[in-house]
């Protein structure tokens, strides 16, 4: 057992838990996820898994997403990005609920099934369905040889390298690298992009690994504000646009390993429900970096403000009008607006880790959750 413990602490390479030591990971992984993908210099991305499937994308009607858990947060981030740059409609399903609503697909549509192991039993479930109907699938998958990418018609695969913390962390930055490659990739094909916005955007993401490093160095701060908040009962996870889906994920984040009820929301839907539920035990954290909405993030914030609430915002480097409002704030690196996702993530891991740390949770191995659900 001695051995055992030894192996342990030699696998957690120096730190307390997996998920402690996965977070810290994520420059390395994110560069592995990009590694032979992109060619700023050129404006090109290639990828080797999907080249027989050009043409398909670049002349598909519209693209399924579906996914379980932590991939299908990824799955929205992607669902903007593809929207945005190359202008395919995107849905995106729970694999679960697809699979038994009889979906109208056909062979004209692509679903893109996202999977960290590979093996999840719904996701597996709503691409047999899918197959059956004719449509073209595509897997993103971190486990090389699971039976997704077995079962797929092509794929990208995301090589974050083995995620042991059951809590999904660097999983999660590896699937929206690469549902960022396929939307430029796309992008290019259908002429949605200008090759001068293609090399400014792909120079920028090959600097991204450096920058999550940076992003990483907000650690002792964000410690000290989970120390603040560990207590909660609640708290409330906002964001616009593409910062949506990160919001979820931090919530998905703290509530699995920390056991506090925690939900993500758009920041306005917020007057619709949730408002009513801030006082000041509620800690709302809000994704607030300098980007499309802003300002009208700061009128979210306003109202929440107004209202007793405790802020912590996450800003771009550098924010002073957020400061001014906010209880705390955590600054991430300025990027442009289709890398906010991969930095503003880092910050939401962290405090989620920390808090669970601090209520002597189980981090890498939350009570009920398992790491694939390979069962209905
Ligand atoms: C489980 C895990 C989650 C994961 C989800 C989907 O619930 O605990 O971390 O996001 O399954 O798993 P997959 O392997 O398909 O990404």
């Amino acid at each position: 057992q001695r051995l055992d413990l030894q192996l342990e602490m030699l696998e957690k390479g120096g730190y307390e838990h997996f998920m402690l030591k996965e977070i810290y990971e994520q420059p390395r992984s994110i560069h592995d996820c990009m590694r032979g993908r992109i060619y700023p210099e050129q404006g090109k991305v290639q990828l080797g898994g999907l080249k027989e499937y050009t043409e398909k994308l670049k002349n598909v009607d519209r693209i399924i997403i579906v996914a379980c858990g932590t991939s299908w947060h990824a799955g929205l981030v992607g669902e903007y990005l593809i929207e945005e740059y190359a202008r395919i409609p995107v849905e995106v399903e729970y694999a679960s609920e697809f699979r038994y609503r009889n979906p109208i697909i056909s062979e004209k549509d692509l679903v893109i099934a996202i999977s960290q192991s590979g093996e999840t039993a719904d996701t597996m479930a709503a691409i047999e369905l899918a197959k059956e109907k004719g449509a073209t699938i595509f897997g993103i998958c971190n486990v090389v040889g699971a039976s997704i990418p077995r079962i797929t018609h092509a794929g990208v695969y995301t090589h974050a390298g083995p995620e042991i913390g059951v809590a999904s962390t660097k999983a999660f930055t590896a699937q929206v690298t690469v549902l960022t490659l396929i939307a430029f990739y796309t992008a290019q094909q259908r002429g949605t992009i200008t090759q001068s916005k293609l090399i400014e955007y792909l120079t920028e993401l090959n600097t991204i690994p450096q920058l999550v490093e940076q992003a990483l160095q907000v650690n002792n701060h964000v410690h000290a504000i989970a120390q603040k908040f560990k207590d909660s009962a609640n708290c409330l996870f906002l964001g616009r646009g593409s910062s949506f889906p990160v919001a979820l994920e931090g919530a998905l984040k703290l509530k699995e390993i920390s056991y506090i009820h925690a939900e993500g929301y758009p920041a306005a839907e917020m007057k619709h429900g949730p408002i009513a539920l801030i006082d000041e035990d509620m800690p709302v954290v809000v994704i607030a970096t300098k980007h499309s909405s802003y300002e009208k993030v700061i009128s979210n914030i306003q109202e929440v403000k107004a209202r007793g609430g405790h802020i912590i915002a996450i800003v771009s480097e550098g924010d002073k009008e957020v400061r001014e409002m906010a209880d705390y704030v955590i600054e991430i690196p300025q990027v442009s607006e289709p890398f906010v996702p991969l930095l503003a993530t880092i910050p939401l891991q962290l405090l989620a880790y920390h808090i669970a740390v601090m209520r002597g949770c189980n981090v890498d191995q939350p009570r009920n959750l398992a790491k694939s659900v390979t069962v209905e």
